[in-house]
């Protein structure tokens, strides 16, 4: 590097100042530098691209590819590069039309109306958790009591999947997570996983259930659209994306409203505001600190800076939430404000397919503590609490509140 030419910084950046906001210098790039070269563990210099306008219309562009086995794509740490080989490769990792093919078959289960006949049974597993909570009384934590088993028995009961496994899955589903872990561990939880899956689909395949792993068997393995291998990994990535994010969307969303008092208030005031909070929170409070991977299949510009064929892009969306061109006073948490814009569930063709779930899981989740328990208040200062740093989703791994 010569004098004259800007230091390229390493990605993922470390949390500095408030752990409740993105890195700072994700901020200050937005502003100088909007897209700008990172480097990962391997030296690779992909872009980082930190601008709302810019990144909508990644996401929306056809020549970048979510595609992780072409070259140049780029891996967040090793362990996930050299998982991707062994590992079952889903939809949200592929490009049309095989992506729109294997998504078709999922859009079902996901619809809004459909969830939305859920959402008394969900509202019931919310106040079943809030029983038990209750009856063990405080101080609890409202992670492993409430944020992390609500989504997680909900994607069980959908899949088809026994919640008694839950603590199995969720083990290994963490280390999925975890950029920091080594290759082989990811690689032995992913091979586990997936067996545990295959025989799941075996069993389902002998004698289906209304599940929607029964449901992928008879309907896509049977005829031939999908092996058993491929049944087992869209049931695998349902299972992590099903528990993982919500849970601890759930766990910053809490924290973030008890940081703002007044907020919390509000809502308690006028449970009507639900909905909305549920939108800023997730604009406001992101889980996905990497943000999104992308390799550029063919020359292109973004935001006026030309990115060339087999590089690697990395779209900040909890950035994009933050960037004052698309929202006003981004930092200031506002459960009043118009947030439908947020970046929090993607957008263009990869765009959550769980996020009606998501909705309505959050929705009752913090409807649910707001009626039982307005008093909640936590027990720790944010320096005291014990946050996710370094993996994939970003959140608590605990949440100590007496109410
Ligand atoms: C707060 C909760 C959630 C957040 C913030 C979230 C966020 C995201 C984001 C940002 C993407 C886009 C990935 C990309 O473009 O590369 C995505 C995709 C996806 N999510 Fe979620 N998600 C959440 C909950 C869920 C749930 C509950 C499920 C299902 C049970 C789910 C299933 C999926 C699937 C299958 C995809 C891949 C879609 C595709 O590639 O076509 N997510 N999610």
């Amino acid at each position: 590097m010569t004098a004259t030419e800007p230091a390229i910084p390493a990605f993922p950046f470390a949390t500095t100042g408030c752990p409740m906001d993105p890195p700072a210098l994700l901020g200050e790039l937005r502003e100088d530098s909007p897209l700008t070269r990172v480097t990962l563990w391997d030296g690779s210099r992909p872009w980082l691209v930190t601008r709302h306008a810019d990144i909508r219309a990644s996401l929306r562009d056809p020549r970048l590819s979510s595609d992780v086995r072409l070259p140049g794509f780029p891996f967040l740490s090793a362990a996930q590069a050299e998982a991707i080989g062994e590992s079952l490769i889903t939809f949200i990792r592929m490009d049309p039309p095989e992506h729109t093919r294997q998504r078709r078959m999922l859009t079902q289960e996901f619809v809004v109306k459909r969830m939305e006949t859920m959402r008394a049974e969900i509202e019931a597993t919310v106040d079943s958790l809030l029983d038990e909570m209750t009856a063990k009384g405080a101080p609890a934590d409202l992670m492993e009591d409430f944020a992390l088993p609500l989504p997680s028995i909900v994607i069980c009961r959908m899949l088809g999947v026994p919640y008694r496994d839950h603590a199995y899955f969720q083990q290994r589903s963490q280390m999925v997570q975890d950029t920091t872990a080594a290759p082989e561990e990811v690689n032995a939880a992913l091979a586990e996983l997936a067996a545990y899956l295959v025989r799941l689909a075996g069993e389902k395949a002998a004698e289906p259930g209304d599940d929607m792993i029964s449901r992928l068997v008879t309907e896509q393995e049977t005829p031939g659209h999908l092996s058993r291998h491929e049944v087992a990994g869209m049931a695998l990535n349902l299972l992590i994306a099903g528990h993982e994010t919500t849970a601890n969307q759930i766990g910053l969303s809490v924290l973030a409203l008890r940081q703002n008092p007044e907020q919390w208030d509000k809502l308690c005031a006028n449970p009507d505001l639900v909905p909305a909070a549920v939108e800023e929170l997730l604009r406001h409070q992101s889980i996905v600190p990497t943000g999104l991977q992308r390799v550029a299949r063919e020359d292109m510009e973004i935001g006026g800076t030309t990115v060339k064929a087999g590089e690697g892009v990395l779209l900040q969306i909890a950035s994009a939430n933050r960037d004052p061109r698309a929202f006003d006073d981004p930092d200031h948490l506002d459960i009043e404000r118009t947030a439908h814009r947020h970046m929090a569930f993607g957008f263009g063709v990869h765009q959550c397919l769980g996020q009606p779930l998501a909705r309505v899981e959050l929705q009752c989740a913090l409807a649910g503590l707001l009626r039982r328990m307005p008093g909640l208040r936590i027990t720790k200062t944010l320096e005291e609490l014990d946050f996710r740093h370094g993996g994939n989703i970003y959140g608590l791994f605990s949440l100590p509140v007496r109410w």
